[in-house]
């Protein structure tokens, strides 16, 4: 029997302007695996996370990326998994894909690493189409490689590190509001006007082109969202105020994380992610709704093996 325990980070998606291209890896939050192989032919999953998680094992996001890789690998095992520790769902941190990546890559590490890191990803991204209906890479790459990643393309996968200048440290702010990544890909149009599309593509353009050249005025100016945040920020109450005292204040952009209903606020300094910690804090208790606030380092780490 061989063993391993594997830690897999928190990520962001979307980063404003790249919608399911674009995604970072966030400092220490995270899920924990042990997984372990010996012969048969059979999956066992124990959640010991005290994160609620449905029982019946075709829920879960792992058992699609343990399939996918025993078949890209053309192997067959008894695969025992226990999840130690667990984003919660739904935080809009990348949760399935935290599971689902570190469930990729400890299966790749307990056979000796077969496949590339990109192989890697696909495998996470088995998950993401559990959780969500889509097969998108922008948390699972991120939590796969670490740092900041742009999808350059599905069709074939073309994954890109981009270099993250200095530090940048996100606020997260995960309000108690129930919106599902499907319903929240749902109520997307099918089609984007011109003028959005044009936007859009500027706005990545900028991104991209910040991040290379360390211009930090240029990565907050791009970050801005012409295609799924006017339809998704109805969820979140009072969203552009916020996003005025956030921007305020000294972040350089703020966000919904992924699919929402979180939303992040990026800085360069740790004090000023604080303070939108803090700004977060009282919009949302001013309204009345629950909600955990972190302060997180944008990682340059990524799935990793991790000490028992
Ligand atoms: N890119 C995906 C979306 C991320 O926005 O739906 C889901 O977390």
């Amino acid at each position: 029997m061989k063993s391993v325990r594997v830690f897999a980070p928190a990520s962001i998606a979307n980063l404003g302007c790249g919608f399911d291209i674009m995604g970072l890896a966030l400092d220490e939050v995270g899920d924990v695996l042990d997984m372990s192989i010996s012969e048969g032919d059979g999956l066992s999953i124990t959640n010991e996370s005290g994160v609620p998680l449905p029982d019946d094992i075709e829920k879960n996001v792992i058992t699609p990326v343990v399939r996918k890789f025993l078949e890209l690998t053309g192997n067959k095992a008894q695969v025992n998994v226990v999840i130690k520790q667990k984003i919660y769902p739904g935080s809009g941190i990348g949760s399935s894909s935290a599971s689902s990546a570190a469930a990729a890559f400890g299966m790749n590490e307990l056979y000796g690493s077969p496949l590339s890191e990109e192989e890697v990803v696909v495998c996470a991204m088995e998950g993401e189409n559990l959780a969500s209906g889509g097969y998108h890479a922008d948390n699972a790459a991120p939590a796969v490689m670490g740092g900041i990643v742009l999808i350059r393309g599905y069709e074939p996968l073309d994954i890109i590190k981009l270099p993250v200048p200095g530090d940048f440290y996100c606020a997260v702010v995960h309000p108690q509001l129930v919106v599902s990544t499907k319903e929240a890909r749902s109520i997307l149009p099918k089609n984007v006007p011109m003028h959005d599309a044009i936007t859009q593509w500027g706005n990545v353009g900028g991104l991209v082109a910040g991040l290379y050249s360390g211009n930090i005025g240029l990565v907050g100016r791009a970050m801005k969202d012409a295609i799924a945040e006017p339809y998704r920020k109805g969820f979140i109450p009072g969203f552009d105020d916020l996003r005025e005292k956030i921007l305020s204040k000294g972040s350089l952009a703020m966000n919904i994380a992924g699919s929402g209903p979180s939303v992040f606020a990026l800085a360069n300094k740790r004090d000023i992610a604080h303070k939108a910690g803090d700004i977060f804090d009282e919009h949302f208790s001013s309204l009345g709704i629950d909600h955990q606030v972190y302060v997180v380092k944008v990682s340059n780490r990524g799935a990793r093996l991790i000490a028992y």
